[in-house]
């Protein structure tokens, strides 16, 4: 550990009550050097006393543990190879099978951006087979405050950068610099509270047995020191069809490849459960 933070984790337990022990130390260090930078403050003892002395500051800087930034498409390799390769062999497997659904999570959603884009890949691919295969998808979030955005649906131009006009003007009716999702796309996403850490559940309870064929998982990992890491992989695992997906931000693919899967795709940050 980091000692210069130890001082950090002890206040916040003892003050507040909150256990930000769960958080990688180089993340907390450099939110903490944010912080300071923005105070005006150069030393932790100058730091830990404004702390103490100011009752708003311990949730300012809990704010900067938990970035919900989130974009459309985000990863476009990801969402490209998906769209080719992913869902059609998933709409084949499903064509075999007694289970015309395929099940999906974003299981750290933010306000939706991943799960709406997920959306509108699957309704570009049922547009396109002939299948009676349906695509049901729940998104998750520890945050109230991004599941609320999700649910309205509403963005601003900044989060729709890698959305093509194409499927701005089929999936968004836009007034000035707000675009607004579609009902249709709104309904095929349940959205829900969960918290990957929490030992209640290996999936959304809306979903009730989880069986996912594709879940994301993105740019949440690294926030976590590896055992808490290792805790969410365990947990997606769980959840996971045989021979369903995961799907991580670019740089956490090394965290995963050390662990329970293997990658489908070079630098794809696609993977596959091993056995
Ligand atoms: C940076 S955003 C990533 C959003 C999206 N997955 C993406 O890649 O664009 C990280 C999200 O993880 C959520 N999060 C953090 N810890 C979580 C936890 N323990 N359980 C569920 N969600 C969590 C945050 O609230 C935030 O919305």
């Amino acid at each position: 550990m980091v000692e210069s933070i130890k001082p950090y984790l002890i206040h916040f337990i003892t003050r507040y009550h909150q256990d930000i022990s769960v958080y990688d130390d180089t993340f907390l260090k450099n939110a903490i050097n944010e912080r300071q930078a923005e105070l005006g403050i150069n030393t932790d003892s100058e730091y830990l006393n404004y702390l103490e002395n100011n009752i708003e500051e311990a949730s300012i800087f809990s704010g900067k543990l938990s970035n919900s930034y989130s974009e459309f498409f985000r990863n476009p390799l990801s969402f490209a190879y998906l769209a080719q390769v992913v869902l059609p062999q998933l709409i084949e497997k499903k064509k075999n099978s007694k289970e015309k659904e395929i099940r999906i999570w974003s299981a750290a959603c933010a306000a939706g951006q991943e799960a709406y884009s997920l959306s509108i890949l699957c309704d570009e691919l049922n547009d396109r087979s002939t299948s009676d295969i349906n695509c049901r998808i729940f998104a998750t979030d520890i945050s109230g405050d991004a599941l609320v955005q999700a649910r309205n649906g509403v963005f601003r131009t900044a989060t729709l950068g890698k959305v093509c006009l194409k499927r701005i003007q089929t999936y968004f009716t836009c007034h000035e610099d707000v675009y607004t999702v579609i009902p249709s796309l709104r309904k095929s996403i349940d959205f829900s509270a969960f918290d990957l850490l929490s030992d209640n559940g290996s999936c959304p309870p809306a979903s009730i047995y989880g069986n996912f064929d594709l879940v994301f998982c993105s740019n949440l990992l690294f926030y976590y020191k590896p055992e808490f890491r290792n805790r969410v992989l365990e947990k997606i695992g769980n959840s996971l069809a045989r021979g369903g997906y995961l799907v991580t931000g670019e740089t956490e693919r090394e965290i995963v490849m050390g662990n329970y899967y293997r990658e489908v795709f070079v630098n794809s940050a696609i993977f596959q459960k091993r056995g």
